[in-house]
């Protein structure tokens, strides 16, 4: 049979996980939390199982917890959603992202995607057989807006932006935002997918999310997840906003992907989100951050700046001169540490020889880990 995706085989995030798992590697490839959940959340889990939550919930959510979202958009970003309207529960951001692209990008249209991207836009794209203009981000992760700019034409229909961005940690400026502005501005046409799922990681600067700007908010779709918020990737659950006129199209394929998510799920997120206060997280993270690069600092790794997300990016080249991937296989083998080559987030397979470690890890990890790199 043809495959409607020939280039796509198993993720590089199965390949070695699996191989950490093989050769008992420290994990720090797959970017998931491995610390206890909140027993708080965990109570919140076996008190709602307990009542009658076990049937579809509304398509589009369940009012209590798009009622919390609501406030949580309003009270972090100052932006009062219509909740009926403009906002989705959704099985996680893949598929708040799967499902936008599917109701908004026709054959023949072209979506650009900004690499080192996240594996789950371009395939997406494809199958809507439209076409992903993939272009390359700088050296340090930084955008060309005017390369953007200049990629776009009559035919573009979406751009989608990371902010803070997987895998180099990267976060935007209020510049990149404004660049964004005079882009759509400019294009009409084009909608923004603007892939929000670390908006409570960031450290010394702020979050500037897409919610906070009112020139471009008409014609964007925003994406958020719990997984990453309140360290439960699991659970798949996360949402979009997206003005009416959008999700009117977006709903019409949720309710033929899912139709609704996890009831239990949403009630306990409702709950949680009453009494959590989602800004402590970047705090937490910034610790874990500093402490894994207080430990790799005397490492031959050279440690590239991290501004938000749970990755830590880091180039090699002063270890070696073989390509990202077999250093990665490498350092499994031998070193007993997983890690990320960056090439894999490039459509081009670019290799500047850096890898991503993911710092969401426990203490003790995080110490055995750096242990094995400094040896390197
Ligand atoms: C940039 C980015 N977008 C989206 C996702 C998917 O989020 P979820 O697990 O909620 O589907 C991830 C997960 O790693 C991610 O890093």
């Amino acid at each position: 049979m043809k495959s409607k995706l020939p280039h796509i085989g198993t993720t590089i995030f199965t390949v070695m996980s699996k191989m950490a798992n093989e050769y008992q590697a420290i994990n720090l490839s797959q970017g998931f939390p491995n610390f206890p959940v909140d027993e708080r959340l965990i109570s919140l889990l076996k008190e709602t199982a307990d009542e009658n939550t076990h049937q579809y919930a509304p398509m589009a959510g369940h009012p209590m917890l798009m009622q919390e979202i609501a406030s949580l958009t309003f009270k972090n970003y100052g932006r009062a959603i219509n909740q009926e309207t403009e906002l989705l529960v959704t099985a996680g951001a893949t598929q708040a992202i799967f499902t936008a692209i599917q109701a908004l990008v026709h054959a023949g249209d072209e979506v650009i995607i900004l690499d080192p991207a996240y594996d789950c836009y371009a395939p997406a794209v494809d199958l809507c057989s439209a076409t992903p203009i993939h272009i390359s981000l700088e050296a340090d992760f930084t955008t060309d807006w005017n390369k953007v700019e200049n990629a776009c034409n009559k035919h573009t229909r979406m751009l989608i932006v990371n902010n803070p961005h997987n895998p180099s940690g990267r976060i935007y400026q209020e510049k990149d935002l404004q660049a964004i502005e005079q882009i759509l501005a400019k294009y009409p046409s084009i909608v923004l997918i603007s892939d929000e799922v670390y908006e409570y990681i960031t450290f010394e600067q702020k979050h500037i999310s897409a919610n906070t700007r009112k020139a471009i908010i008409d014609r964007t779709i925003i994406t958020s997840s719990f997984g990453k918020t309140f360290h439960i990737t699991g659970w798949k659950m996360g949402y979009l906003i997206a003005p009416e006129h959008l999700m009117v199209e977006i709903k019409k394929v949720h309710q033929y992907v899912v139709f609704c998510v996890n009831s239990v799920a949403q009630v306990t997120l409702a709950k949680y989100l009453r009494e959590k206060d989602v800004n402590t997280l970047g705090a937490f993270y910034q610790e874990k951050r500093d402490t894994f690069r207080t430990l790799i600092k005397s490492s031959r790794f050279e440690l590239l700046p991290s501004e938000g997300s749970y990755f830590q990016t880091v180039n090699y080249s002063s270890i070696s001169t073989e390509n990202d991937v077999l250093f990665c296989e490498r350092l499994i083998k031998e070193y007993g540490v997983a890690a990320i080559p960056l090439s894999v987030f490039y459509k081009d397979k670019t290799d500047n020889h850096i890898i991503r470690f993911c710092f969401a890890k426990d203490n003790q990890t995080l110490i055995q880990a750096a242990e094995k790199l400094c040896k390197i």
